[in-house]
């Protein structure tokens, strides 16, 4: 997620922005920048990478005075959506007349014709984001009153933003405005500050506003005045923050992880949104950069990936043949890259990584090009490595995930393989019903998870009695096999406990000669095709003192009377039900390992992104 910082008050304002974008770090990022209003003009500085390039450059080419003596100012670190991590990309962006700056959280989802219609008008772009289409349509509709004119514009816009924005002729004041992308306003002593989250106001005040949806306010340094998009006033209390900086990087979280498992629904409504076509039953994946005819000529689908992400791939490999009646293998990257393997023009190749970093893969990826396939991305860093070698693909926009043990993009990127298994099926199998039954299955993720999310504490009084052991299994079966071997890589990465996933019928060729008496044995028991298969595995283990964790469908009495504890997730599609059951089973790891007192964010030995072979 990108991050907001904006000043007005009787301090440096360069200092405290740069200061602000500091505290937002964590929340990942790739090119920052701000502007400061000076003798009637917006100066605009932006720098790629981190926040430290930015401050640099402010250094080395703006005027000492410039950090004493401005006082108002807006900042921002890019988590780029709309348009690879350039400087131009960068915000903030200045209207046509450049006597406006704005910075933005969230995604206008009509720029398009408003781009168009403001090129009409001869205004001219200088980026490839949304972003600067929203500050030329407040420059557009500016006639001399700053809250107007964004009052104005935000009636134009379709989407979710959280802006700050100034003006050269209006010195004294900042408009802010939320639209599901979170402002919080800090008011000091003599000062304000905006920003996307506390934790870039903590350290100057604990008194702070929270706007709602349709929010919009006018910030001086010693007022806030508050109305709705229809300038009507509305009062919203000053709160007390209660948790202090580090507590707010985390939301509130004890650690990023749950953060992110906890943002999943949000994720996966940013990675389904606008992807969904229910006229014509299909997915829209614009990225993919194929049409109906190039997808007809597809034999194969070859999905690599590593870790995690070769366990999402897992998941598509069923997909596309259930689903898209398409021939699917998946290959761990590093074993593909050095196989030799047979590879043909006819392949669409899925590249699968989070960071699109990972140096495997990568290397598979440039495997697969020297080949004559057809390479496409699913990525979650727009502008990565991988990102732009495919230079065609999907991005997740599941939002930066920090803590190294994956979770949102796992479950975001089985959402968008089976919306790329519901656009290759409904070309070759599909009826336009089937596949609109099937598009409403993949728009119900969010609610499911939402469902499991909610459990949290549940599933972390079942967790405290399974923190002692030092060995588990889990076992699952079909389309939730692949979930067994997350959900034990999981465990392992975060607990070091010595977890291991196996499919339920492999147990008796050899793995349950390690059953004694206790040990846990997780079975993924949803009411899913196979569900009577596994029972049967459980008693396996039963029959050996296995104390059996399952998961189950809600409701599912016979197979909750099989098991020693249960966690419950709800009924869906059984390719879906891998969603929800993966969720359950992060929850399930995270809070044996909190239990155990371990580090979670950062596991010993483990990096967020494995740049070496
Ligand atoms: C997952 O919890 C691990 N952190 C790791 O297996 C990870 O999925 C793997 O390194 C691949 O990373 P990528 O998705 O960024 O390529």
């Amino acid at each position: 997620m990108c991050g907001i910082v904006g000043y007005i008050g009787k301090a440096s304002a360069p200092s405290i922005l740069i200061s602000g974008l500091k505290r937002l770090e964590y929340r990942g990022y790739d090119s920052a920048g701000m502007a400061v209003i000076e003798d009637g003009k917006v100066v605009i500085t932006k720098a790629p990478g981190k926040v430290a390039a930015l401050n640099e450059r402010a250094r080395n080419e703006w005027p000492a005075s410039r950090f004493t003596d401005s006082r108002a100012g807006i900042a921002h670190t890019r988590w780029a959506t709309h348009g690879p991590p350039t400087e131009a990309n960068a915000h903030p962006h200045a209207d046509q007349s450049g006597g406006i700056a704005l910075v933005h959280n969230g995604i206008i989802e009509n720029y398009r014709p408003l781009r168009t219609r403001l090129e009409a008008k001869g205004h001219l772009f200088l980026s490839e984001t949304d972003t600067e289409v929203l500050s030329h349509l407040v420059g557009d509709c500016y006639q001399g009153d700053l809250f107007q004119a964004v009052c104005d514009a935000l009636h134009q816009v379709e989407g979710t933003f959280g802006i700050a924005v100034i003006s050269a002729t209006e010195p004294g004041r900042i408009i802010t405005a939320r639209r599901g992308s979170p402002i919080v306003i800090g008011v000091g002593d003599g000062e304000s500050i905006i920003a996307s989250d506390a934790s870039a106001i903590i350290s100057h005040t604990r008194q702070v506003i929270y706007l709602e949806d349709n929010d919009i306010a006018i910030v001086t340094a010693d007022h806030v005045e508050i109305r709705d998009l229809n300038r009507v006033p509305v009062t919203r209390e000053v709160a007390e923050l209660g948790f202090d900086a580090e507590a707010a990087e985390k939301g509130g979280f004890e650690h990023f992880m749950l953060k992110e498992i906890h943002e999943q629904p949000d994720a996966l409504r940013n990675a389904i949104r606008g992807r969904l076509d229910f006229n014509l039953g299909t997915s829209v994946l614009s990225g993919m950069g194929t049409s109906p005819r190039d997808l007809a000529e597809v034999q194969r689908v070859i999905l690599l990936g590593c870790g995690t992400s070769l366990h999402a791939g897992l998941v598509g490999e069923y997909a596309f043949e259930d689903l898209a009646d398409t021939h699917a293998e998946v290959h761990q990257a590093a074993e593909f890259r050095y196989r030799n393997p047979l590879v043909n023009r006819s392949d669409l190749v899925v590249a699968i990584s989070q960071s699109g970093e990972t140096a495997d893969t990568l290397a598979a990826v440039r495997e697969a090009n020297q080949k004559g396939a057809f390479v496409m991305g699913l990525c979650n860093v727009v502008g990565s490595t991988i990102a732009r070698e495919t230079g065609r693909g999907v991005y997740l926009h599941a939002g930066p995930e920090i803590s190294v043990a994956s979770t949102k993009a796992f479950t975001c990127q089985v959402a968008v393989l089976l919306m790329m298994a519901l656009k290759l099926g409904r070309g070759r199998r599909f009826s336009r019903d089937e596949g609109m039954r099937l598009a409403r299955e993949i728009e119900a993720i969010p609610t499911l998870v939402e469902q499991v999310v909610a459990q949290s504490d549940a599933i972390s009084r079942i967790a405290k009695s399974y923190a002692d052991n030092e060995h588990a299994f889990f076992i699952g079966r079909g389309y939730l096999y692949p979930v067994a071997l997350e959900g034990a890589l999981k465990l392992k990465e975060i607990s070091y406990i010595h977890a291991e996933g196996y499919h339920a019928a492999e147990l008796k060729h050899g793995p349950i000669a390690l059953l004694v008496d206790g040990t846990p044995v997780i079975a993924l028991a949803n009411d899913v095709p196979g569900k009577d298969k596994t029972l049967g595995n459980v008693e396996e283990c039963r029959a050996r003192g296995a104390r059996i964790l399952g998961i189950i469908t809600s409701g599912d009495h016979e197979a909750a009377a099989a098991m020693d504890d249960v966690i419950e997730v709800p009924a869906c599609h059984p390719l879906v039900a891998t969603i929800p059951t993966a969720v359950a089973l992060q929850l399930l790891a995270y809070h044996i390992a909190r239990h155990r007192g371990c580090e979670i964010d950062q596991p010993r030995n483990l990096a967020k992104s494995v740049t070496v072979e």
